[in-house]
């Protein structure tokens, strides 16, 4: 397994107020980690004014069923534990995975099953159970692209209304060629834009 370090993380105001904020010192959610794996990016949390930002401007339902592709420490799984039901998290190493079980113990999260996979052999009934995939820059080349069709292939066995949201985007290029399935959206935010892709099931148009 690579083996996991810890970067001295530079905190800006808004992490050290996060942080502030949390005032728990058995959670670790603001720590920065890396491993060496091709395609693979640095263990970072998106901030919690980033992650209601995108809700504010994107409808979704308590119904919808949230999965955090590449969770790292489980920072967005516990701001989704209260904005829907049933949400999922998938974390590739198990280092990182451990924190964020740790994390989400100590915050007393009830709704998340998280898994310690690659994105990439996640069972097909869960993926199909899904419908708001959130991707914070996890991973790029090819296990992105191949992550993209997998959920293209998903939205063919099951028709359903599909959000896919992207922040820190890098691979925009792979989502080109489902535009039909997949129209992108832009949102507008105070700090740099989010994509988002949403698929509308049933034949209804999307846009
Ligand atoms: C930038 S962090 C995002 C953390 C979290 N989603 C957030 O927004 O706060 C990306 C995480 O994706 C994980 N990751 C990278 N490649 C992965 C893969 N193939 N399968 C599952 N997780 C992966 C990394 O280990 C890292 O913890």
């Amino acid at each position: 397994m690579y083996s996991l370090k810890r970067k001295i993380p530079y905190y800006n105001d808004l992490y050290v107020e996060e942080i502030k904020n949390l005032n728990n010192d058995k959670v670790d959610f603001f720590s920065v980690y890396t491993y060496e794996k091709k395609n693979h990016v640095a263990c970072e949390s998106t901030l919690t004014e980033s992650f209601y930002e995108i809700f504010k401007n994107i409808q979704s339902s308590k119904n919808d069923v949230f999965m955090d592709c590449g969770s790292g420490l489980g920072h967005i799984l516990y701001r989704a534990s209260s904005l829907f039901d049933k949400i999922y998290g998938v974390e590739y190493h198990p280092d990182v995975y451990k924190i964020a079980k740790n994390n989400l113990e100590v915050l007393n999260v009830k709704n998340c099953t998280l898994i310690n996979s690659d994105i990439l052999d996640i069972d097909e009934k869960i993926l199909d159970e899904v419908n708001v995939f959130y991707l914070f820059n996890p991973f790029t080349g090819d296990i992105f692209e191949k992550f993209i069709s997998n959920i293209v292939a998903s939205i063919k066995r099951r028709d359903r209304k599909v959000l896919i949201i992207y922040l820190n985007v890098q691979c925009k290029d792979m989502f080109e060629k489902y535009s039909d399935i997949l129209p992108l959206h832009e949102i507008r935010m105070v700090r740099k834009p989010v994509h988002y892709y949403l698929h509308k099931s049933n034949g209804v148009k999307n846009g």
